[in-house]
């Protein structure tokens, strides 16, 4: 059979509050055309993250059920430990909130006035967390991932060259880390390579370098790694993904991604003298080692949740629903971002609105748009996330669908396919906004528009 089927049934469902096209007319002018500050009852179909909004399994809850609150020594971590050890290879491994919570801490021990941090693409609260330590977050993409419609098959990978020269430009001691993001979220969920990582590897063993993965979504990265790299077809995921740890002497993991969970994150330490210092940092602020700012049982669920995102069927179904839309959506003439991503589609804002200049913010214009017309929930990425006073203008224009896990059957998909397709075929009408009021850090979050 070629028809790949969601590999679970639905046991628990949540009921969606349908609405009206005035109603969200409404919903959108009182958010000040900012979906952020939409409340979630009023949204149809929310594809504003993938992050921590996935299905958690029976298991998971049942894990749920099973934690052990005990302040230190709780058999939960032992079971969140074990299973983090067993899949990455790691022994330094401290539970952490959320992702930027691991990346707080880093950047607090190894960032600093004056340092540049690499990454293939750094995702808005990386670069941001680089930033506030004092250092400089330079983004070295590979130069087909400028280009939407190039069909590089790991798009997300970096531009070695470019990491050569910068550390020519810069000097081996001004840089703390190298970080690779896999798959690289604000370039479009593009994967990277194994040949790219150990490319990465191999400099920065020559420069004497750390290398650091941001590893929040590891198991999609490595699916695409399977079929796409010579030699790795025969391998099994499991083992890709060991690969791709074993490369690297760290990683921020935020597993609201592939861990499934609604709460959770992991700093990986391969070196003691930082692990210890990371040690110190986490109980300062999120929490005793065996617990790192969680409950019990939410390190039940992650542990669970690592183990269900290895499994094939799982990711086969994943990564395929993602291209279905893409796809379908290119049937239609939709501009998006090519090929399509780990999780999720990427709209290119500046090809479907091309009489909304930057400044006028197309993909927030496309996502207040698709919000009005369907209450479908999308997140720019472009202008609104990474420019702003001091901001280089970013590469792309892009409103991203991120698909949650495990949640949206395949008719809200073509649900999300229909509106996309008749918002393209009316998009003369969108129009461009302006900001009134914004925040200098992250102020996609907060800031608030008025239309042009
Ligand atoms: N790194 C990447 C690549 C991410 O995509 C995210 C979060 C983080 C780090 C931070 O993790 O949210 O647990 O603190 N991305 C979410 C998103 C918010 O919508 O893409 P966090």
């Amino acid at each position: 059979m070629d028809t790949i089927i969601e590999p679970f049934r639905i046991k628990v469902v949540e009921p969606i509050r349908m609405s009206t096209r005035d109603e969200r007319e409404a919903c959108i002018r009182e958010a000040q055309f900012n979906l952020f500050h939409l409340h979630a009852d009023d949204v149809l179909i929310d594809l504003l993250t993938d992050s921590g909004t996935g299905a958690m399994s029976g298991e998971q809850w049942a894990g749920i059920m099973r934690g052990d609150e005990s302040y230190a020594g709780s058999p939960s971590y032992d079971r969140f430990r074990d299973q983090m050890r067993a899949m990455t290879g790691f022994d330094g491994i401290l539970p952490t909130h959320q992702g930027r919570a691991s990346e707080r801490i880093l950047f607090e021990l190894l960032g600093g006035d004056g340092l540049v941090v690499p990454n293939n693409a750094h995702f808005d609260t990386t670069r941001a967390n680089v930033e506030h330590s004092g250092a400089r977050a330079v983004d070295l993409r590979i130069p087909e991932a400028a280009d939407p419609t190039d069909r590089h098959p790991f798009k997300g990978n970096m531009d070695v060259a470019a990491l050569e020269r910068l550390i020519d430009e810069v000097g081996a001691d001004r840089i703390p880390v190298v970080m690779c993001t896999v798959t690289n979220n604000s370039g479009g969920g593009q994967p990277v390579s194994l040949a790219n990582l150990r490319a990465i590897r191999e400099v920065c063993d020559r420069h004497g370098l750390r290398f650091f993965l941001d590893a929040c979504r590891f198991a999609e990265n490595a699916w695409f790694i399977k079929p796409r790299e010579p030699g790795q077809s025969e391998r099994s995921v499991r083992e890709i993904v060991r690969e791709m740890f074993d490369l690297a002497d760290g990683a921020t993991i935020s597993a609201k991604k592939d861990g499934i969970v609604h709460i959770g994150g992991v700093l990986l330490l391969r070196d003691p003298e930082l692990l210890h210092r990371a040690s110190d940092a986490l109980i300062l602020t999120e929490g005793y080692v065996t617990y790192g700012g969680l409950a019990g049982r939410d390190l039940e669920a992650m542990a669970q949740g690592f183990e269900e995102v290895l499994h094939e069927d799982y990711l086969a179904y994943r990564i395929r629903s993602i291209a279905y839309l893409g796809e379908r959506l290119l049937g239609h003439g939709v501009p998006i971002l090519e090929p399509p991503g780990g999780h999720a589609i990427y709209i290119d804002a500046a090809a479907f609105c091309p009489r909304i200049p930057a400044e006028k913010f197309p993909g927030q214009a496309l996502a207040v748009g698709l919000y009005r017309l369907a209450g479908i929930r999308a997140c720019e990425i472009g202008s609104v996330m990474f420019g702003g006073e001091g901001h280089a203008a970013p590469p792309m224009e892009l409103v991203r669908l991120a698909i949650p896990r495990r949640v949206y059957t395949q008719s809200h998909i073509d649900y999300v396919v229909e509106a996309c397709a008749e918002l393209h075929a009316t998009r003369s009408e969108l129009r461009g906004l302006r900001i009134v009021e914004a925040p200098q850090v992250l102020r996609h979050f907060s800031a608030r528009f008025v239309e042009d």
